[in-house]
Order: structure tokens, then sequence, then C-alpha cells
């Protein structure tokens, strides 16, 4: 898959589910259950122990998914939460990252790192912690494709929605404009993602609401679903 495709795809309503809650000892299995009931965006967590206190997977987990993905026409959308992410997403990138999203907080060169990213062909998005207000992306959100609202502090799977994300989404969504897809990530579930349609989001990650039940597929559906014809 190409920029292009990527960024055709992110014009469209998806739920990314997110590796951060499978099982890694069936990660392909796992992700093949959700790439066959129709999701075309896997988001990959990576964490490095600093700007968050986990450490999770880095690029051989983004080259080993790489395959299985663009074979079913879908999109890794890798999510980084890392200090200095200007040091490490050629890395990615190298990987088969179609979009590399990485914080604000994380890096004084948020330009830079985005011009790295772009000039690679993926898609750059920038995230921001709850804390964190839209306003920090005003000067630069329109030159990204994607703008990532965290709606839990980041770090963690399963934790519960922050219940004033919806109007902060909403907000984000008329900073940014329609060019660029607004995505949600944490406790997004079939009764918090509605919401965040409704203020505009277009990209739902769901980690622990898909992989944390019994049939991730069913659960995937389910939030699709939720969002469908908001
Ligand atoms: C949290 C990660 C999320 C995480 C969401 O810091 O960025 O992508 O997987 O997990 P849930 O959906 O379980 O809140
Ligand atoms: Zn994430």
């Amino acid at each position: 898959m190409t920029g292009t495709s990527a960024k055709a795809l992110l014009g469209g309503v998806h739920v990314a589910p997110s590796i951060l809650s499978a099982d890694f000892g069936r990660l392909r299995e796992q992700v093949g259950e959700v790439l066959a009931a129709g999701a075309k965006v896997i988001h990959v967590d990576v964490m490095d122990g600093h700007f968050v206190p986990p450490i999770t997977v880095g690029p051989l987990a983004v080259s080993a998914l790489r395959e299985q993905v663009e074979v079913a026409g879908a999109m890794l959308d890798v999510h980084l939460m890392i200090e200095r992410p200007e040091q490490k997403v050629s890395d990615f990138l190298a990987a088969g990252a179609h979009s590399i999203t990485f914080h604000q907080e994380a890096t004084p060169q948020v330009a830079y790192t985005a011009q790295i990213v772009r000039d690679a062909g993926a898609c750059v998005g920038v995230a921001l912690n709850p804390a964190t207000p839209v306003d920090a992306l005003a000067d630069a959100a329109s030159m990204n494709d994607l703008a990532l609202c965290m709606t839990v502090n980041p770090g963690w799977g399963g934790q519960r929605f922050i219940a004033t994300s919806p109007a902060k989404v909403a907000r984000l969504c008329a900073l940014v404009g329609e060019s660029v897809t607004v995505e949600v990530d944490g406790g997004i579930d079939p009764t918090t993602a509605p919401s965040c349609r409704r203020s505009g989001a277009r990209l739902f990650v769901a980690g622990a609401a898909i992989f944390a039940t019994a049939d991730p597929a069913e659960a995937y559906r389910a939030i699709a679903e939720s969002v469908k014809a908001l």
C-alpha cells in the first residue's frame, strides 16, 4: 500500500484494532481475525518506558505484520509513545509503517519529525495527551494527515474513556478541518465511539474492547456498526 492509498483509506470512517491487547503468542492469527471481519487499519502501540512507563514493541513487530496487512488491503497505523520520535521514525518507515503518529509532547521538533515521515511517502499524525490543549496543533495540524486525540492517558490498554473527550474532539475537528482525519484512542467501545463520531472523529482505535473478548471479529463489527450511520 502506498502513502496515497493510505491517505484515501483515512478519508473514510474506520475502526482500528490495537494489537496492544492481543495475545502476542497468536498475533498473526488474531490480526487475521479482524482483517477477515473487515478491518482496514491495524494500530500498533510503541512505548519506550520513558514517555510512558511501559515498554512494548519496536519496528520488528511492524515488519512481522506488514505482508499480512498489505495482502488484506489494509494499513499499519503506528502510534509512537516515545521520546524524541525524530530519532526513530526512519526505522518504523523502513519496517513498513503506512502512517506514523507521534506525540506533540515528545519532541520540540514536531515539523521536522513530520517532514521525515512525509518525505518517505507515509501518512503523518500528531497525537495530543488529554491535558494538552488542541491549540498546541494550531500552526501545524493542517499539514498533517491525522490528529490523534487521546481519550485516556497514554500507556495502558483497558482504561476508562475520559468523559470530556467528545467536546475536545469537536474542538480539534474545527481546528484541523476536513482534510485531516481525527483519530480517538483509549476506552473506545460501542458506547463511547458514537459520541466521538458525532463530534467528527473518523478513526476509532480499540484494544481491550476487541481483543480482550472471546470473539474479536464480532467485537470489531459491533464498534464499526455503532459508528456506521452517524
Ligand atoms: C494506549 C494506547 C491505545 C490502547 C487503547 O496508550 O495508545 O492504543 O491500545 O486501548 P483500549 O482500547 O483498551 O483503551
Ligand atoms: Zn494507541
